[in-house]
């Protein structure tokens, strides 16, 4: 089956799903793969370089002349898997919640649609999980971001004029983003703290120099695999009293709170916003969930009452080289698992296939999908 990297078409996006160093690997292994014209440019991956590994680049309207596996980062739109021919197959972050209308379009044109947001977070999967890989960077990038729209610095700093305080960070949620986040924002020099409603949360936060808000648990939070699955109103309003004190102190925010499947907690409310010093920042990562934080736009900088709340969907994109580089790693770990030499062989025995895999030639099959 040919492997088509697709070029991304979504506003501000400059990562690529496969690379030169991988196309090689996957060429070694005797699969064909063809390039969309100008594929990596965003990433500073050039034709040559493609064309150099073995791969044919070419523009998409030749691209769709024979059914081939497609490899892209975004949710394809819908009138792109409508030209896709037959037979063929999408591999990319579908976001299924969040965008329908890409398995309808799949289940119309006859694909096989594969999620790679819907791989299972467990051991054998983790060299696959893009979610994980990209949210790593992401954490460094939110601080980064943060400490730029910031008009101070972050470590203590002793000069003859006089003492800088170190500046204080406080991070909401440490899962993969939160921990880059902490970590980074400690190699700056802040002083960190961090809310987290896993227990377990708490020892990490704290090997990486972070302090832990403790929040006592009530009966309402429900944690099933390691993940939260939901809190009731009356814990978060708890929650939201204990952190309002942090938060008034902080220079920046950075929100990463997440619940799986739902939409993100509301942890930062309007008055815990008004009760920050002017200057003060907030990076809410979570802004296309709904956002951690009340006054979040979408991929806008707002500005209320002097604190500035940054609301950029697609911190990875910022870090092109890295993200496009793990991303095709895991790209290339699911394929290994999905391909053989006759093409697509998905065994749906097998935890990892039956997690991600959405629509097989035109057929929902994923659980989610299929009306009881
Ligand atoms: P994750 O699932 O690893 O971590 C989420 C954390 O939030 C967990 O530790 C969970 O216990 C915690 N949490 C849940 N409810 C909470 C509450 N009420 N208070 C405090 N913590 C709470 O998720 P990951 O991969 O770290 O992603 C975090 C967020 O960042 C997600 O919303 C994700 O979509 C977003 N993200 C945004 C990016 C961007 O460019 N803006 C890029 C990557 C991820």
């Amino acid at each position: 089956m040919i492997l088509c990297l697709s070029k991304e078409t979504r506003e501000g996006e400059r990562r690529v799903a496969l690379t030169p160093d991988v196309v090689r690997l996957l060429v070694q292994k005797k699969h064909t793969v063809w390039v969309e014209k100008g594929a990596g440019e965003g990433s500073f991956l050039s034709d040559e370089q493609y064309e150099q590994s073995g791969a044919s680049v070419m523009p998409r309207s030749e691209m769709l002349t024979q059914p081939g596996l497609w490899l892209g980062i975004n949710p394809p739109d819908s009138s792109l898997l409508a030209t896709l021919p037959r037979g063929s197959a999408w591999v990319g972050l579908v976001l299924a919640a969040m965008h329908p209308g890409v398995v309808k379009a799949a289940c119309d044109a006859g694909l096989t649609l594969i999620s790679l947001d819907a791989i299972p977070r467990i051991s054998r999967a983790q060299k696959m999980d893009v979610l994980s890989s990209q949210a790593n960077l992401a954490g460094y990038k939110a601080v980064l971001l943060g400490a730029q729209a910031l008009g101070k610095i972050f470590p203590m700093l002793m000069t003859a004029a006089g003492t800088i305080r170190p500046s204080k960070v406080v991070i909401m949620g440490a899962g993969v983003a939160g921990l880059q986040a902490i970590a980074t924002a400690k190699r700056l020099g802040a002083v960190v703290e961090v809310s987290d409603i896993r227990p377990e949360t708490k020892e990490q936060v704290e090997s990486l120099g972070g302090r832990f808000i403790e929040l006592k648990q009530d009966e309402s939070v429900r944690i099933e695999g390691g993940y939260v699955k939901g809190v009731s109103e009356d814990f978060l309003a708890r929650q939201q009293a204990l952190i309002a004190q942090h938060v008034s102190q902080a220079d920046l925010v950075v929100t990463t709170a997440l619940i799986p499947g739902k939409k993100a907690p509301m942890l930062i409310t309007q008055a815990m916003v008004e009760a920050m010093k002017p200057g003060s920042v907030v990076v809410d990562m979570a802004v296309e969930q709904g956002g951690n934080c009340a006054l979040s736009r979408l991929n806008q900088t707002v500005v209320h009452r002097g604190v500035t709340i940054l609301g950029e969907a697609n911190l990875p994109a910022h870090l092109p080289l890295n993200a496009s580089d793990l991303f095709a790693r895991n790209v290339l770990a699911l394929l290994e698992l999905i391909l053989n030499s006759d093409g697509l062989n998905l065994n749906r025995e097998d935890e990892i296939v039956a997690g991600c895999l959405l629509v097989e030639q035109g057929k929902p099959v994923h659980p989610s999908l299929i009306q009881p």
